[in-house]
């Protein structure tokens, strides 16, 4: 691979303001593509990463805000496509994350499905005639959870089994011209707020992963390097997960 295989392209990156998204950023940005760093509540982390890479090589990053739970991106991806007039690689990487437990609360189910499969599809379906110009890739970031539920977490994991499906049907319907891949990572960053553990779980959920350990945003990154660079691979779902796919 040559130092700068994204060289002339470029890519938007959901929720890439920090935690694993701001890694994909960077890593894409290293490899020389322009980046598009979507946001919603994450403005001044938005802000410091565009200034960052921005120092590095001239207007080489872009700011979208949207809120993805808006029924019609339209006007976010008017707003992406105006950056370099076409867009190469669309990473849907934005995500809720938070159990719900056997309770019928349409407001979080309709969330939950809403950010993290139905606007990766809107997005897919709003970037097509773009990515098609350009021989474009989507990568979708799923969860081990999409094939092996999480207990009190049966809609997310709902969600993510519904991405993980539309990667593989669109991967079918938009082939020759556009490859669509996902990447399902095991336990990478502790998540924050309403679905934080506590040490002793945490303790118990690496004692299940065979690598031992988290991983880093840094190894998902180097799978979305890879999925964007691996012209012959469409419909994957690669796993990054430490081996813990093999635990029951
Ligand atoms: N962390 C892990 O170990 C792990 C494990 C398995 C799968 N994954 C998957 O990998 C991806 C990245 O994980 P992560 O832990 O870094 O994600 P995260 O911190 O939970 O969320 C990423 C971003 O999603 C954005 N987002 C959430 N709701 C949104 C909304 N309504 N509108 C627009 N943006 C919204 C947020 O952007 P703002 O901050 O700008 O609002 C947030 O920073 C996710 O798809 C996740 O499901 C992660």
């Amino acid at each position: 691979m040559t130092e700068f295989p994204l060289a002339g392209q470029t890519a938007l990156v959901t929720g890439g303001a920090r935690r694993i998204g701001a890694a994909i950023v960077r890593r894409l940005h290293a490899a020389g593509a322009k980046v598009i760093i979507h946001y919603h509540q994450s403005h001044r982390e938005a802000v410091a990463l565009a200034l960052e890479l921005n120092q590095q090589r001239a207007d080489s990053a872009f700011l979208v805000s949207a809120n993805l739970l808006q029924t019609d991106l339209s006007v976010m991806m008017q707003q992406v496509l105006a950056y370099d007039k076409g867009l190469d690689i669309l990473v849907n990487n934005a995500s809720l994350f938070y159990p719900t437990y056997l309770e019928w609360d349409v407001g979080a189910v309709q969330a939950l499905m809403q950010v993290n499969a139905f606007a990766p599809y809107q997005l897919a379906l709003l970037a097509k005639a773009a990515l098609e110009k350009r021989q474009g890739a989507i990568i979708n970031l799923v969860d081990i959870h999409a094939e092996k539920p999480l207990r009190d977490y049966s809609v997310y994991s709902q969600s993510k089994a519904a991405l993980r499906q539309q990667t593989m049907s669109l991967a079918k319907e938009l082939a020759p011209q556009i490859r669509v891949n996902a990447i399902a990572p095991g336990a990478i960053l502790w998540p924050e707020d309403k679905a934080a553990l506590t040490e002793a779980q945490k303790e118990a959920l690496l004692t299940m992963i065979p690598l031992q350990r988290l991983g880093r945003a840094e190894d998902i990154a180097q799978a979305v390097l890879y999925l964007a660079t691996a012209v012959y691979v469409t419909g994957v779902i690669l796993p990054v997960e430490g081996g813990r796919l093999l635990v029951k």
